[in-house]
């Protein structure tokens, strides 16, 4: 029988794998991704100085929305292939969300929804590798919790 920690590993391995998508074309899933994510769930375009004002009907394709997505789907890349490494993934961390942009657990959550809807849809995930990227965005998820505990922050 595989071990807990066995049966992430190999779930990272294929989300990673199916990661080679996204690195081919960061833009456009992330613009696909934050789109998404606006559009089902305003409240969060209005954490974004920069694209509140844009109507959500602009949203689809605009540059700019890509280049920001491209950033997100970039450190979430990393985040992946930390495999899990806390002290890894706080390094990572300490650089962004944790210090600067301190994004809410329910925030991550959502965005983790539409991430698989468009990996599903773009990159052609079956049933199985849906089931693993889901498993590997709660793992990290749940790191990064005990990461927001440890410095008090309230995510
Ligand atoms: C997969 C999860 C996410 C990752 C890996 C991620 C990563 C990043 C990175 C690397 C930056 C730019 C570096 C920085 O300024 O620290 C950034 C900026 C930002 N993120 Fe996130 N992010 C994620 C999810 C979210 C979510 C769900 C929200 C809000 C709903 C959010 C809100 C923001 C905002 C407001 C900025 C500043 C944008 C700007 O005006 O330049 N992030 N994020």
């Amino acid at each position: 029988m595989m071990t807990d920690h066995n049966r992430i590993m190999a779930d990272y391995n294929v989300v990673l794998d199916c990661w080679k998508n996204v690195k081919a074309d960061y833009a456009g899933y992330g613009g696909k991704v934050l789109t998404r994510l606006f559009q089902k769930y305003p409240q969060t375009k209005k954490l974004f100085p920069k694209f509140k004002d844009i109507p959500t009907s602009d949203l689809e394709g605009n540059a700019v929305v890509g280049a920001q997505g491209a950033i997100v789907l970039k450190k979430l890349g990393e985040l992946l292939e930390a495999k899990g490494d806390r002290t890894k993934i706080r390094e990572l961390l300490d650089t962004s969300q944790a210090n600067t942009h301190k994004i809410d657990l329910g925030s991550f959550k959502l965005i983790t929804k539409v991430l698989v809807e468009v990996m599903v849809e773009k990159a052609r995930l079956d049933a199985a590798k849906q089931g693993a990227l889901e498993r590997v965005m709660n793992h990290l998820i749940s790191i990064i919790d005990g990461r927001y505990e440890e410095i008090g922050f309230n995510g």
